[in-house]
């Protein structure tokens, strides 16, 4: 066979395994619904047993937060936040006025606490600590004598079991120091705040940052004390479309069962409360992989390259962390099925290594309409001293749209069972609702808002649902909801 049909023919082949690909990773609206009342169902369950340790059911941990702000608090607090790639420091004045002012001090994690086995939580928590001391010296010099109370935004998923006490239940996106799971998180920080006699900061509330993030929506919304003049629409959600992926709500006390009876008594019928705010951790929705579609890819991810296999199954199909791992796992299973990037016998080094392809990088292919996908080729080759040729772009452009597709469609299941489950569409007046974000991908990836709209709009909840639904973004929600939290501690 002449060298000419033998490339057309692999041209071909490359066509219909992309064709293939895209098909695998595409949701249509009958799955959508089919996993939105499963995930209803899996709140539920969630809401009833204690499922941290059983894989059935969400997690949908109670986090002792009983009100939304209303935008009037008030104070000056501190505030910490441990997420994915960096720990901020704040400090920040609530001016009651839905507005704040904060000073922050953020600082990259050094790669060796995520990747080197062998450091203890008593080395993290020791250079939090040290990264608090700084900020201190920096902007309360003469502070020592003052109580300084603080939130901390702990983004991991954790039993709490108080509004200011939670036990570490597994680390995600990346962390791997073993012997702080099943330890109080914050102990962990105060007691090492303590060694550097910093004793004055007290750490009074613990907050997983997708309750940051709706705190401080609700703070900021000027609709969330206005409800009863012209009713416009009331927060809801808050969530998290970034690095990882997680939301929160506002339940009714009596529906969480797994909260013992006295209590739930006691803050009903002594206390006058009726909501408490709900940690769903639905990165780790249908871990038992019920209805979650899943590629070969998706389980490559999962159990060969992945910290935490058979967990957060969810967040591997969704977020930051791993819609670029997706990607260069495809690309690798092209490449050894002699489809893609022939000129090379063992594939460039950056393309080989897990996690080196970003999300960022998706979003520049994403929306490349550059004559040739220049664009695309420049993209590849900095990243990962990859080069390609046009044809290989345009597959590649293709498979990641239907990964960014995938990822956007699923995260519209759980805003869609949210807002069934609550029933909050039709609890008022034109039942307007919002829902407050943060996070990278919903803020930064080119078209990611309207795909989850669309999705939305194929859900159970319709087009006149979606049309019901604000989302916005909110910024600096893991200092401000944190210091919320410690506001009412
Ligand atoms: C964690 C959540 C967190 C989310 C977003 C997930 O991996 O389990 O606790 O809220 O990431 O940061």
């Amino acid at each position: 066979m002449s060298f000419e049909s033998l490339h057309r023919i692999k041209q071909e082949e490359l066509q219909k395994k992309t064709e293939e690909i895209v098909k695998e990773l595409t949701i249509e609206s009958d799955e959508i619904c089919k996993l939105t009342s499963y995930f209803i169902e899996s709140m539920e369950s969630g809401l009833d047993h204690q499922t941290s340790t059983s894989s059935k059911g969400l997690p949908m941990i109670p986090t002792f937060v009983l009100d939304k702000p209303n935008g009037t608090e008030k104070g000056v607090l501190m505030a910490c936040d441990l997420g994915g790639t960096n720990f901020r420091v704040c400090s920040v004045t609530l001016n009651g006025d839905h507005t704040f002012e904060l000073k922050q001090l953020k600082t990259k994690i050094p790669l060796e606490y995520l990747e080197d086995d062998t450091v203890t939580s008593e080395e993290l928590f020791g250079f939090l600590a040290r990264r608090i001391k700084v900020f201190m010296n920096k902007y309360h010099p003469d502070g020592a004598k003052e109580i300084f109370k603080m939130g901390f935004t702990f983004s991991y998923p954790v039993d709490q079991t108080s509004l200011s006490a939670g036990t570490l239940i597994r680390w995600t996106k990346g962390f791997k120091i073993n012997d702080a799971v099943g330890k109080d998180v914050v102990q962990l920080l105060q007691d090492q705040l303590n060694k550097l006699e910093l004793a004055n900061v007290k750490i009074v509330a613990l907050c997983n940052d997708t309750v940051g993030t709706f705190l401080s929506h609700c703070y900021r919304s000027v609709n969330s004390d206005s409800l009863t003049v012209g009713e416009i629409s009331e927060p809801v959600i808050g969530c998290i479309f970034g690095t990882g992926t997680n939301g929160c709500y506002m339940e009714e006390i009596a529906n969480i069962k797994k909260l013992p009876a006295e209590l739930r008594d006691d803050l009903i019928n002594k206390q006058g409360k009726r909501y408490m705010c709900i940690n769903t951790e639905w990165g780790s929705f249908d871990n038992e992989l019920k209805v979650l579609p899943t590629t070969k890819y998706d389980i490559i991810l999962d159990q060969k390259i992945s910290p935490n296999p058979g967990f957060h199954l969810f967040e591997k199909r969704i977020s930051g962390m791993f819609l670029g791992e997706i990607l260069r796992i495809i690309l690798v299973d092209l490449h050894q099925q002699e489809l893609l990037f022939q000129q090379f016998k063992v594939l460039p080094h950056r393309l080989s290594t897990p996690f080196e392809l970003s999300t960022e990088v998706l979003s520049h292919i994403e929306i490349d309409d550059s004559t040739d996908l220049r664009e695309t080729e420049l993209n590849l080759l900095q990243s990962l001293r990859l080069p390609t040729n046009l044809q290989e772009r345009v597959c590649i452009q293709k498979i990641v749209r239907a990964i960014s597709r995938r990822s956007a469609y699923l995260a519209a299941v759980p805003l869609a069972a949210i807002l069934i489950k609550t029933k909050c569409l039709n609890r008022r007046y034109h039942g307007e609702v919002e829902i407050g974000c943060d996070g990278s991908v919903v803020e930064f990836y080119p078209g990611y808002r309207s795909m989850l709209r669309h999705a939305l709009s194929l859900s159970p909840i319709g087009p006149d649902g979606e049309r019901k639904v604000h989302i916005f973004i909110a910024k600096d929600g893991s200092g401000v909801g944190a210091a919320l939290c410690a506001l009412v501690a």
